[in-house]
């Protein structure tokens, strides 16, 4: 028995803001955002739009795919780092948004990892019986807890929301493993500072903008890299594969020279690795079903191909699965 992806979905909102928007918002330039980044453009949310509302789309796009109702769904788990309110969980307000009244519903905080660590949550839900079909949605609304007058963020991160619904099936396609870690030591590398309980929202908060993103890219490079290659290792090596046997590298979609370093470091071809991170930036816990639905749709994903998946984010989280499509 396995947790099988039967159905995919994304939703990228319709606004674009590309580099050349950026040069008129903050000291960059379309080239240096290619050169450090490989990012070109990003999406960014309509004011009547926020992360429940893209989930929604997505997740309906991932049921439509495989036929299946949403009343016939189990478990809804959701990573995002920018739920609609601090509580309850935005997976709530999507559970009630497409009517799936049997289902139970969470939302994960793994930043970037989000979606990663609602797939193994909801492999482990599958497999233990509780539950036979999932939606597991990354989503997020970046562009609300970012500094837009901050060039060091404002050009890396994007909106958008992507799902897959997993089936529990006897046969061998499916998740192979899940494998998941984390680091609070690094906390203050990468995080927003209010306005959680810590620094709880004031005035002087809001001055001094504790309630956007804070990071410091270069470090949190470094570490990226090594625990992406790290982690993508780990799944190979416990299902006895390596990167030869790998049909489609779909890791998260920060920035170029990550994911250009992280393959490297695997010796997998650019062939073997998916990239869109050009069109739409960092959308955090979306990128990852956002990049599994467009691979799909692009034929990259056949019956019975080994997908590698892996991620890092604030947390420090990091995670990665082996899926047999
Ligand atoms: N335009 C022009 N110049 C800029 C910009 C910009 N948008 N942003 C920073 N700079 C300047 C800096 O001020 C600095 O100037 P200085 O030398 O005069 O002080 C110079 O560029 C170099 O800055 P660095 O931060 O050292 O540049 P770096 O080569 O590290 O690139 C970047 C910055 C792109 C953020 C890189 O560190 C990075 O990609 N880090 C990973 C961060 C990331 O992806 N985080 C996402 C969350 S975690 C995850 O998803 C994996």
């Amino acid at each position: 028995m396995k947790s099988k992806i039967i159905g995919t979905g994304s939703y990228l909102p319709e606004q674009i803001r590309t580099n050349y928007d950026l040069e008129q918002m903050v000291d960059t330039t379309h080239d240096w955002i290619v050169a450090r980044t490989g990012i070109e453009e990003r999406r960014i949310a309509a004011d009547d739009e926020c992360t429940s509302s893209m989930a929604t789309i997505a997740a309906q796009r991932a049921l439509d795919m495989a036929g299946v109702a949403a009343e016939d769904v189990d478990l809804i788990v959701m990573g995002t780092i920018t739920g609609d309110y601090p509580w309850p969980a935005t997976a709530c307000i999507v559970q009630a948004n497409l009517g799936a009244k049997n289902a139970y519903a969470y939302d994960v905080s793994a930043a970037c990892s989000g979606f990663l660590y609602g797939l193994s949550s909801a492999n482990d839900f599958l497999m233990s019986g509780r539950g036979k079909r999932a939606l597991v949605i990354g989503a997020e609304t970046l562009s609300r807890s970012i500094d837009w007058t901050d060039r060091n963020t404002c050009v890396l991160f994007g909106d958008g929301a992507g799902a897959v619904l997993l089936e529990a099936q006897e046969g061998d396609s499916g998740i192979l493993s899940c494998h998941l870690h984390s680091d609070g030591h690094y906390l203050e590398l990468l995080y927003q500072p209010g306005f959680g309980a810590k620094n709880p929202a004031s005035i002087e908060g809001f001055n001094q903008k504790l309630g956007f993103l804070k990071m410091q890219g270069n470090e949190v490079f470094k570490v990226a890299v090594r625990s992406l290659t790290e982690v993508s290792k780990e799944a190979l090596a416990a299902n006895n594969y390596t990167s030869a046997d790998v049909a489609q590298f779909i890791p998260h979609q920060a920035n170029l020279r990550i994911l250009e370093a992280t393959t490297k470091r695997l010796g997998l071809t650019k062939e073997q690795s998916f990239v869109n991170v050009n069109k739409y930036g960092n959308t955090s816990g979306a990128t990852i079903p956002i990049a599994i639905d467009e691979a799909y749709h692009q034929g990259l994903l056949k019956e019975g191909d080994l997908i590698l998946s892996a991620a890092f984010g604030g947390g420090f989280t990091w995670a990665s699965t082996l899926i047999r499509w």
